[in-house]
């Protein structure tokens, strides 16, 4: 089936298609169980400037609302990236008189608390209550909103023009784009830069991580399809560069055209993804077979385990587990619990698949004979955290890029 393209209303065409899927941080109490919404998780390429994205969307309101269970703090890894983040800003973009920076999605504050503490004026814009009340506590000022065109407009209004707009892991959220792209129109100075860190496709498609893929995230960014979307809505992106977060992320930058030079590190990355054929039909239709052949090796050896009665265990709750769980079918009676440290996911179920999140201490009482690693980007932290597990003789599972015991 296909649909329209949400930044040049050409055609999108799917190239995959993981199935019925609830929303995949709709964690919830067994209690809970019978209400559960659904829809169908495909995802597609559009034929004219090749953004790639859901075919069909869950409304912002069933994804973001007081009861949202992601917390960017819960990793040391995110707080130290974001506080850099947030050094470099005041290093770079907001040294003139009485700067101001607006995030969009500030989340819990994990990167406007720094900004804060500098004293610098700031503006976080966070629709899901219980985490932008986390921000607060830290003393960031937070605006409890959808950002869009008129919440641009307002805050132009009420705060003057904006020296940086930041995201991250939020703009290839927001399925209204173009309303986002005229919204930082009306918010952005003349000089002043939207600097966005997201997900790339690159190495959803490098590394096999399928499981970036759901409802949360309506776009899949590569540089060559931001490049083509900010020049549509009237920008110019300026520059593009790899970082580390959840395995491999490009951070964008954009300014009015002809306001800054384009990076060498733009280019570069341009030239890779044409000559690796990022945006290519066959590159999309490899992606889904090896998907499908994940799943089934993954299947394969749970079963296989369970029929040797190993006991296996999932470490971390994270969106993705959602996506893999859901696909591959995967339920309690292959994988009965899963450990993940964020207390507000303990006691519910993972959406859809309704495996049990459990605490962290529960991994080691006793210790299981192999753990599912979802939280795998998180390996290295979690692995040294967890050396006992190793050493009494539990293996780890990865599925991405292939199923391996380690
Ligand atoms: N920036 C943090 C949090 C990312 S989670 C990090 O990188 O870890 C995405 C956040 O975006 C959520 O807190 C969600 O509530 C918020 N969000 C979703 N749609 C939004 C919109 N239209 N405007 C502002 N924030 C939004
Ligand atoms: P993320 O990949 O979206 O950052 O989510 C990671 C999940 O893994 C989150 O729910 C917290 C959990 N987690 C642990 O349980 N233990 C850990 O040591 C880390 C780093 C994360
Ligand atoms: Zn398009």
């Amino acid at each position: 089936m296909d649909t329209r393209c949400r930044v040049c209303s050409g055609t999108v065409r799917e190239f995959i298609d993981l199935g019925r899927q609830p929303t995949a941080n709709g964690f919830l109490l067994p209690s809970e169980v019978a209400g559960e919404f659904f829809f169908r998780l495909a995802v597609g390429a559009c034929q004219e400037c090749r953004m790639v994205q859901l075919l069909e969307e869950v409304p912002q309101e069933l994804r973001y609302h007081a009861g949202y269970r992601y917390h960017a703090s819960g990793s040391a890894a995110h707080r130290s990236h974001f506080e850099n983040d947030a050094k470099r800003f005041l290093r770079t973009e907001l040294t003139g008189p009485d700067p101001f920076i607006v995030e969009i999605g500030c989340n819990d504050g994990v990167m406007l608390s720094t900004i804060s503490t500098a004293g610098v004026r700031h503006l976080g814009v966070e629709p899901s209550g219980d985490v932008a009340d986390l921000a607060r506590a830290k003393g960031v000022r937070v605006l409890s909103a959808f950002f869009d065109e008129q919440t641009a407009a307002d805050i132009r209004i009420r705060h003057g023009v904006a020296d940086v707009v930041f995201g991250a892991n939020t703009i290839c959220h927001i399925a209204h784009i173009a309303s986002v792209f005229r919204g930082i129109d009306q918010l952005l100075g003349p000089n002043g830069v939207f600097v966005f860190e997201e997900p790339y496709l690159g190495t959803i498609i490098e590394q096999m991580a399928f499981d970036q893929i759901y409802d949360e995230h309506v776009f899949y960014f590569s540089v060559t399809s931001v490049k083509e979307m900010a020049a549509r809505f009237g920008f110019e992106l300026v520059d593009a560069e790899r970082i580390p977060l959840h395995g491999g992320e490009i951070r964008y930058t954009i300014a009015r055209p002809a306001t800054r030079a384009p990076s060498e590190s733009l280019a570069e990355l341009l030239a890779q993804e044409q000559a690796g054929k990022l945006s290519e039909e066959q590159t999309f239709a490899q992606f889904g077979s090896n998907v499908a052949r994940i799943r089934d090796d993954l299947v394969t050896l749970l079963t296989d385990l369970r029929a040797e009665g190993k006991r296996v265990v999932g470490y971390g709750a994270p969106g993705k587990s959602s996506t893999v769980t859901n696909y591959c079918g995967i339920g309690p009676d292959l994988v009965p619990f899963v450990c993940d440290s964020t207390p507000s996911k303990q006691g519910h179920l993972i959406p859809g698949s309704h495996l049990p999140v459990r605490p962290p201490s529960e991994f080691s009482d006793p210790y299981p004979d192999y753990a599912l690693l979802f939280a795998w980007n998180h390996s290295k932290e979690i692995m040294a955290k967890e050396e006992d597990f190793r050493a009494s003789g539990g293996k780890w599972i990865r599925y991405v890029p292939e199923v391996e015991v380690l």
